[in-house]
């Protein structure tokens, strides 16, 4: 029998010639030196490159483009300023056309080489205009020359590149932050140091409505008080008449959360108000909603298409949130329970459900794995799960007594296709069929992919 052989390994500081042939989950390049997996930064599939290698690990290396000799058809100049350098996104220099097909294909070789799953999604639904789509900025304070910035992120460092404009952001939170930064500036709050844990002003989040075209700020900072609280909201709702509520969260500790446990609001309203749909959803400042309302818009009418409901049906919206898969599902269902693990986002759902009349609602607070099996054992009825987990995807727990329910008919929301598709193959393997897969885009410019999947119950 023939061995394999083992492929030569790329020397650090060598040179060589590479052609690019897919994207890992960061957006960096994807090619082969000696037929070893070599990661290459500001590459694009089709690019043929030559790189001098900076580091080699066990099962890869990655590399630094010296020179592009050839550029790949799907190869755009990036409109953005800071893009080389920024880690918001990491395909603004891809055609987006490009980027919608590597999506879909992500997803492809996720539920085949992961779920073992014989199943191909539905063409991705992409954005008509893919930029300026954000509702949320999280912009982290530093100081750089003395001078203090707010900015995003460098690329895998927590180096901050000073903000000067971004395309996926919407063009209110853009004044905002320009506004914002002038306002530090002037009223010199000393921003807090992540190395000698020194300083005040950690975060700047914006958010804003799309439909109101109304903006919330949120202040993180390590001390109790706002410094400059009265002067801080003076001259910020000056330079931005469109600001409806400014809040304080506290985060006096040294991890990587962005927001602390204690949050109050020190100017104006508690809730921002946008719209989704025909309903209206209250917003605020630590509870999740997603980031791009415009496809949000699409990606719950797909699982309203998928829930095909009656009107007779009893729904459990399994992480909900703030509630909105659920009460968009509600006029069409008998009875809608939402469970969710973070108290603020439950008290939201509350208020959202009174907010659009959805008295046919429930809202749980807690783990989806503890209460879902605790409220089956009552034996009521359940015709539908929804489940919309954060990236790390579902615990096994909480599949197994899905399926140990025999609950009829499952919607998997996901974030994340490779946990998407490990849950597939443990539902798949215990008396599930996946019948429908529909990617939808929800961040043009960055390599996540987000889809809705149908799954229905084939063994008794
Ligand atoms: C991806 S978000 C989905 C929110 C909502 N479905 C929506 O469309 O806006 C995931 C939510 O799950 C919540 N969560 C995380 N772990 C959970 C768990 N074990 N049980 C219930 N909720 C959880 C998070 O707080 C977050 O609100």
């Amino acid at each position: 029998m023939k061995q394999a052989t083992k492929p030569l390994l790329p020397g650090v500081g060598n040179y060589y010639t590479v052609k690019i042939t897919d994207l890992n989950s960061n957006g960096e390049g994807v090619g082969r030196v000696n037929d070893f997996v070599t990661f290459i930064p500001e590459t694009i599939p089709g690019d043929l490159v030559e790189i001098q290698i900076s580091e080699v690990k066990k099962s890869f290396a990655r590399g630094v483009v010296i020179r592009l000799i050839e550029n790949s058809p799907d190869r755009i100049c990036a409109s953005c300023a800071v893009s080389k350098n920024c880690g918001g996104c990491q395909l603004q220099h891809m055609e987006y056309k490009a980027q919608l097909n590597w999506k879909e294909n992500q997803v492809n070789q996720a539920l085949q080489r992961i779920g073992k799953l014989d199943v191909l999604a539905s063409p991705i639904i992409g954005m008509e205009t893919p930029n300026y789509y954000r509702n949320k900025a999280q912009l982290p304070v530093g100081v750089k020359d003395d001078t203090l910035i707010i900015g995003f992120y460098r690329k895998g460092t927590h180096d901050i590149v000073d903000y000067t404009s971004c395309n996926i952001l919407h063009p209110l939170i853009h004044k905002t932050a320009v506004a914002v930064k002038e306002v530090l500036a002037e009223l010199e709050i000393p921003a807090y140091n992540r190395r000698t844990k020194q300083g005040i002003l950690r975060h700047v989040i914006v958010r804003v409505s799309f439909t109101q075209a109304k903006l919330m700020v949120i202040f993180v900072t390590t001390t109790k008080t706002l410094v400059k609280q009265e002067l801080l909201v003076e001259q910020l709702t000056n330079l931005v008449p469109e600001l409806v509520s400014i809040a304080h969260n506290i985060n006096p500790r040294s991890s990587k959360t962005i927001l602390g446990r204690e949050t109050k609001i020190v100017w104006g309203e508690s809730y921002l108000i946008d719209t989704i749909g025909q309903l209206e959803f209250a917003i605020s400042p630590a509870s999740f909603f997603q980031v791009n309302p415009i496809q949000t818009e699409i990606l719950y009418d797909k699982v309203k298409e998928y829930a095909n409901l009656s009107g007779r049906e009893v729904v459990w919206d399994l992480y909900c949130g703030t509630g909105s898969i659920g009460l968009y599902l509600a006029s069409e269902a008998k009875k809608v329970y939402g469970v969710e693990s973070l108290a603020a986002a439950v008290l939201d759902a509350e208020y959202n459900a009174k907010l659009n009349k959805r008295t046919n609602t429930e809202f749980i607070c807690g783990r989806a794995e503890d209460v879902l099996p605790k409220y089956a054992d009552t034996g009521e009825q359940i015709d539908l799960v929804i489940l919309d987990p954060p990236r790390q995807g579902c615990e096994s727990a909480l599949l197994e007594t899905i399926s140990r329910l025999e609950v009829p008919k499952l919607i998997y929301v996901s974030c994340n296709p490779t946990t998407l598709a490990r849950d597939l193959a443990y539902l798949s393997a215990h008396g599930y069929q996946v019948e429908q897969v529909q990617p939808v885009d929800m961040f043009p410019m960055t390599t996540h992919a987000e889809c809705v999947v149908l799954m229905s119950r084939v063994k008794d």
